[in-house]
């Protein structure tokens, strides 16, 4: 059956088709997260709790599972079975943890909209009992802060459910790709255009997105099939350089991409400031005069659409947008080539060149 990438979009290559069956993974990633979610709103501690698993519940929905898709990807280059075995309950318990990370992440970024939805804090901002706005927008981030710290606990004891023997071979990966997404976010927090900006904002890259959303995810999956080091280095060698495209391209969707497609808002890494390779890749490149106008208006809280327009047309002439659609062409290259170096079954192959290709052209 071929590979479907629900979500993902532009479907992988009709040229080669994949022996994968991502549909029926998603499926059971998505009954594994549904059944689990299921249990908490069905004995919880207190009444107040049933409503907030539905919020989850309703976010979840419109994820693309690509942490998922790359742990099964792993499992299958370690030469696990094609039924994907504990990779369900295990992809599963990654993408309770991207959720966790998205919620908070929307906070951190202020952002009002994701996968097309209003994100969490302003979801729960509505459900603040009073007519005071300032009460309800702090109501609504404390309450988000709290529900994606319980989506993290919930991930580690989604984790525990697949059982002892997966939990043990999951875990030294998923403890290093916890500290690394923090310190990720925390390097994505605005800086100044200092000489070192450019290398922070590949570092904070690295550690914010590419880890958890390709190499980790890959580890995972080849831990889970125990796997020898040559997979483990294969992970590392394809998940890497992956990983940043992937960030490079959310960078120019967060930028250039439209808002309807990307279910996300365009205006948002501007308005924050975003030290991005994108931004710092202009800035690099400006003139003084250019330079002037990204010191007025990047990061300036009050940015409106005439002025992202203005940061735009620089990025443009600084040629920057250009300069990272090749890195990301380069860098999609080098996971492709990866592929080339190692022996792994013929389905984990193309899985992951379907993959790879799905994440570095996607529109969302
Ligand atoms: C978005 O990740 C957040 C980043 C790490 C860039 P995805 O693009 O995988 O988000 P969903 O899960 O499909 O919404
Ligand atoms: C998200 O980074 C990283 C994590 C969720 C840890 P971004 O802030 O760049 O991603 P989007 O654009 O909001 O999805
Ligand atoms: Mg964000
Ligand atoms: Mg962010």
């Amino acid at each position: 059956m071929p590979a479907r990438l629900a979500h993902v979009s532009p479907a992988p290559s009709p040229r080669a088709p994949a022996e994968v069956d991502f549909t029926s993974l998603r499926r059971r990633v998505d009954a594994a997260l549904e059944e689990f979610l299921e249990a908490q709103a069905r004995h919880p501690v207190d009444a107040c709790l049933p409503p907030l698993v539905d919020v989850v519940r309703e976010f979840v929905e419109g994820g693309k599972r690509l942490r998922p898709l790359f742990c099964y990807c792993g499992w299958l280059a370690g030469g696990g079975e094609p039924g994907g075995g504990p990779v369900a309950k295990v992809g599963a318990a990654l993408e309770l943890f991207h959720t966790f990370a998205l919620i908070h992440d929307d906070v951190m970024d202020r952002s009002a909209t994701r996968r097309g939805r209003p994100t969490v804090h302003r979801v729960l901002a509505d459900r603040y009992h009073g007519k005071d706005r300032e009460a309800a927008a702090r109501f609504g981030v404390n309450a988000a802060i709290l529900l994606g710290d319980l989506c993290q606990a919930w991930s580690d004891e989604l984790l525990c459910a697949a059982g002892e023997r997966w939990r043990r071979r999951a875990e030294p990966v998923l403890h290093a790709m916890r500290t690394q997404v923090m310190v990720g976010q925390y390097l994505d927090l605005a800086g100044e255009w200092t000489e070192d900006a450019l290398d922070r904002s590949w570092r904070a890259l690295r550690h914010k997105t590419a880890g958890y959303t390709v190499e980790r995810p890959l580890q995972v999956g080849a831990m889970l099939a125990d796997a020898g080091p040559e997979v483990l280095r294969l992970c590392t060698a394809y998940g890497r350089p992956l990983g940043e495209a992937f960030q490079l391209r959310d960078d120019l969707l967060g930028v250039f991409g439209s808002p309807e497609v990307t279910g996300k808002p365009a205006l948002d890494d501007l308005r924050e400031g975003k030290p991005t390779v994108l931004m710092n890749l202009a800035w690099r490149r400006a003139g003084s005069r250019q330079r002037a106008l990204i010191r007025e208006l990047h990061g300036d809280p009050a940015l409106d659409e005439a002025g992202a327009e203005r940061l735009r047309d620089v990025i443009r002439r600084t040629g920057a947008d250009t300069a990272v659609a090749e890195l990301i062409e380069l860098k999609a290259g080098q996971a492709l080539a990866a592929l080339d170096d190692v022996t792994v079954p013929a389905p984990a192959r193309t899985a992951c060149a379907d993959l790879a290709r799905a994440a570095t052209r996607r529109t969302r």
